[in-house]
């Protein structure tokens, strides 16, 4: 890395630190992507140049995740916000209803585009009276209608620092999962999935992107009565190649996900954030007359970690005092307050190490 260069140690909740070997990667083969004379972001998109990235994405994710055959990978655009709609629109049809467990803000607003499309029901809700969320649904609060279109949950709650560690069963409903901020934390079982997506801000790449991993039969049954460009099979039949897709972000994802291989996988990166998420539950519980955590300890997630000081002013100099010494990020969302560390794929054990460094010295120069 260049001397002048002063890289910050980043806990922002999305968009996310990106791993500095892909960030690298960028930068050595900007101006001239394997000896073109030109960045891949010049390329066409129908030439061998960028097929080649465009392949080498798809492989390493199939890897990675071990998907199946049956499914298929996509790479689309428009936001994990774009799959709140596409997704009642190809496979919420006439006559069936939609059913929604309901675990967060983002849960919230993909119920809401889907009751603009047809009908949708909450088949769980973890909202408490004051509109929080402090768990995620478990498998007894699912009220689930055998006949049911498709049942959509949200693996990872980003706002509240909630995370479905054991996924809902929704046996014969096919079962559709925002994994919009936890995505290749670990690996599990794709083919569980009539439909994954996520958004590709926190452990894939730039914004924008969204990586989906579908059942081939699932996408052969969806609606053909909408926008060729909202359908899922329209891309899928063309490989995510039915109209230019976002190059730039697919070649970030590519750089990406070799990262994440070359440093194991992701059984590795399962081990690395499992051990960021204890250091820092341990500070708060270790620390607990001075940080409390409000999730419930069976939802706590390893993705986005919410805690609160002993009163607000004290977070904001946590978060100012944080930030004098390199560390961002550390602001809670603006709907709940308080603090969120954010420790997706890119963010290292040493970087969760100076924080909670940083924590306990804190606590003590700062005493209630
Ligand atoms: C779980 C979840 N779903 C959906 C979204 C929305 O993503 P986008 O801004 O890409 O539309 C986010 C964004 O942070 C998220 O965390």
């Amino acid at each position: 890395m260049s001397h002048a260069t002063k890289r910050v140690l980043n806990f922002n909740a999305g968009p996310a630190g990106l791993p500095l070997p892909a960030l690298e990667r960028a930068r050595d083969e900007l101006l001239d992507f394997n000896g073109t004379g030109m960045s891949i972001m010049e390329h066409s998109h129908r030439g061998k140049a960028y097929e080649a990235v465009h392949e080498e994405a798809i492989a390493l994710l199939t890897e990675l995740l071990q998907v199946p055959k049956t499914q298929q990978v996509l790479f689309l655009q428009g936001g994990a916000s774009l799959q709140f709609a596409m997704v009642p629109m190809n496979f919420l049809k006439a006559g069936q209803t939609a059913a929604y467990a309901i675990s967060g803000g983002w849960a919230e607003k993909a119920f809401e585009e889907a009751k603009r499309v047809g009908s949708a029901v909450a088949a769980a809700s973890t909202r408490e009276e004051s509109g929080v969320y402090l768990r995620v649904p478990k498998q007894a609060d699912l009220k689930l209608d055998p006949n049911a279109a498709y049942l959509h949950t949200t693996s990872n709650n980003t706002l509240y620092g909630t995370q479905t560690l054991h996924f809902l069963d929704s046996g014969a409903v096919p079962h559709v999962c925002d994994m919009s901020s936890d995505f290749l934390w670990r690996p599990f079982d794709v083919s569980r999935f009539a439909l994954i997506y996520a958004g590709a801000q926190k452990n894939i790449g730039p914004s924008g992107l969204v990586v989906v991993v579908a059942a081939k039969a699932f996408l052969e049954g969806a609606r053909e009565d909408i926008p060729k460009i909202l359908r899922y099979q329209t891309h899928a039949k063309e490989n995510s190649l039915y109209h230019t897709p976002n190059t730039w972000g697919i070649y970030l994802a590519r750089n990406v996900l070799a990262w994440l291989k070359s440093l194991g996988g992701l059984s590795a990166m399962e081990l690395r954030n499992r051990a960021k998420a204890t250091l820092l539950y341990g500070a708060i519980d270790g620390l607990s007359s001075y940080y409390r955590a409000p999730v419930e300890r069976d939802s706590r997630s390893v993705m986005n970690i919410v805690f609160r000081l002993p009163n607000e002013n004290l977070e904001k100099k946590f978060v100012a005092d944080a930030e004098a010494q390199g560390m961002v990020g550390l602001k809670g969302h603006r709907s709940t307050g308080g603090i969120r560390v954010s420790t997706y794929n890119a963010v290292s054990v040493e970087d969760v190490k100076t924080l909670v460094s940083f924590m306990d010295a804190f606590a003590k120069k700062n005493p209630v």
